[in-house]
């Protein structure tokens, strides 16, 4: 039997046999909401089920933008929350027991409007509330594997996580869920901001990633040789260096400066374009990778985990399995399916199924736009 306290008397979770959890996360553009059940059965085996999963994006509203545009994303927020928050309970039919809700990073006033709606309702249905760390989460979402949450087995760690979103580039050490050290992140622009950067100084749209992969998914592009006048060399920033770093910003100028330095009638053609993409989606390819594979082997990892949007690309997945095969590295790879790669509301679940494990007190929660994940929420 589940037995669960309000957040307002501070009391704690004392046994866990069964509990439906509901996650806000708006640390962004989108306004994901999720649904889950979580039931432990008779070996002690945590079986998942999704009740509901909704991601509205707001993409084609911070399009014209070339980026997100955080007071616009707030009031879509804010208009969402409650239309979103009704279907998902529809859809579920249950009452729930939890509420988890990400509270940072993020755009501060993004945060600020789910912690709030998810603060309203905790207090509405009387049920807890748990503040989620969304870098963590992004790894978590990882441990869910056909609807059964994975046995933590000491093989999985020490694991190495990548971290690469529109907002992070992060090497992360787990040593177990919750036990996070950063090794490195970047310095400046993270990586999908670089191709959400890139694609705008191509005048490609937005987001930059999913459209620069296509458009560099090597079996669109003309394979004969490049004629000396469309060569595209960019640089691999950082990636000499012996540390777990990364910096995008002069990538993205590289990019710029080579746009610039182009006939109009080049920068417009279909071949220019598609070389740039595929240069631009290598270069930022090879340092996650080499940087990767270093932290591998300093650390003696036993597995590498994904996350975040930017790995949701099919050709960094690719190469990064080539270079653990290719250098006889014997390890796990934990990828998320693609579309829990970019944000949503069931990785908050998950999060918070974890979470509600440990944590014994309920407290306030605070928006953290730079919350680090081995700071304390
Ligand atoms: O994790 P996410 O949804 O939001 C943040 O927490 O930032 O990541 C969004 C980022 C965007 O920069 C987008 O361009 C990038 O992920 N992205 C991709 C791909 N799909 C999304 N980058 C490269 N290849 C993709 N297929
Ligand atoms: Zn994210």
């Amino acid at each position: 039997m589940l037995r669960l306290y309000s957040g307002n008397d501070k009391k704690e979770i004392k046994t866990f046999l069964y509990m439906t959890i509901l996650a806000i996360e708006t640390s962004c553009d989108d306004t994901c909401v999720a649904i889950v059940e979580a039931k432990k059965n008779k070996s002690g085996q945590v079986n998942f089920k999704v009740l509901s999963n909704i991601v509205s994006s707001q993409v084609k509203l911070h399009a014209k933008y070339g980026g997100v545009y955080p007071a616009l994303a707030k009031r879509e927020h804010q208009k969402n929350l409650p239309i979103i928050v009704k279907k998902a309970l529809k859809e579920a039919g249950k009452n729930i027991d939890l509420i988890s809700v990400t509270a940072g990073p993020g755009l501060e006033p993004c945060l600020w409007t789910g912690i709030n709606f998810a603060t309203d309702l905790s207090k509405k249905l009387k049920k807890p509330i748990i503040a989620i760390n969304h870098i963590e989460a992004h790894i978590l979402v990882n441990f869910i594997n056909q609807n059964q949450i994975l046995k933590i087995k000491s093989e999985i760690f020490p694991a190495i996580c990548l971290v690469v979103s529109g907002g992070h580039t992060q090497l992360i050490l787990m040593k177990d869920v919750g036990k996070y050290q950063i090794l490195g992140e970047t310095r400046d622009d993270a990586a999908g901001e670089c191709f959400d950067k890139t694609a705008r100084i191509l005048g490609l749209g937005y987001p930059g990633g999913p459209i620069i992969s296509r458009l560099a998914d090597k079996q669109g592009i003309d394979q004969s040789p490049v004629s000396d006048e469309l060569k595209i060399d960019l640089p691999r920033p950082m990636i000499s260096q012996e540390n777990y770093d990364f910096s995008f910003s002069g990538l993205k100028t590289a990019v710029l400066y080579d746009f610039k330095s182009r006939t109009d009638k080049t920068r417009k053609s279909k071949e220019y374009i598609q070389k740039m993409a595929l240069e631009i989606q290598q270069a930022i390819i090879d340092v996650l990778i080499k940087k990767t594979l270093k932290a591998i082997r300093d650390y003696g990892a036993k597995s590498v985990i994904l996350g975040g949007g930017v790995t949701a690309n099919k050709e960094l997945r690719k190469q990064l399995q080539q270079s653990l095969d290719n250098q006889k590295i014997k390890m796990n790879l934990l990828a998320p399916e693609q579309v829990l790669c970019t944000d949503n509301a069931l990785m908050t679940a998950i999060a918070g199924f974890f979470q509600s494990l440990k944590r014994k007190k309920w407290k306030n929660i605070k928006a953290n736009a730079n919350l680090k994940i081995d700071e304390k929420i």
